[in-house]
């Protein structure tokens, strides 16, 4: 399982280590490597959030138990890059004017639902340690179903950036909306009870 967790990290680790080789100048980023780098991050941030939401999921598929062991650690993964990206937002696009932040909020409503986004993200990351788990007993799951709505927050963040090409955001949305989905009892009820015909199949064939 130690391994498992390793490998997991080194994979969620790799766009950070993209991104320091283009902030490095290793990489070619393009003509606006600032603009390129933010856009980058603000879209693994995504990518891991939703990966995180489908441990449960490939758990219930699959019936291993080694998905759970890397969502804490996933989650974790996705606060870092949402950071890093607001972060590279702050340092790139407003080159650290914080006087510029208002204006730009009132120009552009996008940055405050990510923010909002970013501000659910971090009390989800602050008790994710299983003292918290236990100090808040029931109330930590209650908790942690904000994921839905910073899921939500997020692709409403990406939509008003992206509105003029919505091919990218739908690769993000379709998974999401399957994910939501699988949160209604009666349809991953359904799947799972399809995994024994399924794995007839594949033994026949
Ligand atoms: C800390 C708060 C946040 C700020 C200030 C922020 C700011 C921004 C800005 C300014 C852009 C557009 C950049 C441009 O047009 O050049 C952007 C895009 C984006 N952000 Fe955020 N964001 C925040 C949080 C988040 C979070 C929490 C997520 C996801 C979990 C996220 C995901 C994205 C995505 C997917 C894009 C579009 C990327 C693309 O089109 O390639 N952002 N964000």
């Amino acid at each position: 399982m130690l391994l498992w967790r390793l490998a997991v990290a080194a994979v969620a680790s790799l766009p950070f280590w993209y991104a320091i080789a283009g902030a490095a100048g290793a990489v070619d980023l393009g003509v606006d490597p600032g603009k390129e780098l933010t856009l980058l991050l603000g879209q693994v941030a995504l990518a891991e959030l939703l990966v995180t939401l489908a441990m449960t999921p490939l758990r219930q598929i699959t019936a291993w138990a080694g998905w759970l062991r890397v969502r804490r650690q996933l989650g974790l993964w996705t606060f870092f890059y949402a950071t890093l990206h607001g972060l590279a937002f702050l340092a790139f696009l407003l080159g650290w004017q914080w006087a510029d932040l208002w204006r730009e909020i009132a120009e552009r409503p996008y940055v405050l639902v990510g923010s909002l986004a970013w501000l659910g993200l971090l009390p989800l990351a602050l008790t994710s340690y299983k003292a918290a788990m236990r100090k808040l007993g029931k109330r930590w799951k209650t908790l942690h179903q904000l994921i839905y709505l910073i899921a939500a927050l997020a692709l409403l963040h990406m939509l008003w950036v992206v509105r003029a090409d919505m091919t990218q955001w739908l690769l993000y949305a379709l998974p999401a909306a399957l994910l939501l989905a699988w949160r209604v009892p009666a349809v991953s009820t359904w799947i799972v009870a399809w995994r024994g015909p399924m794995k007839k199949l594949a033994k026949n064939s």
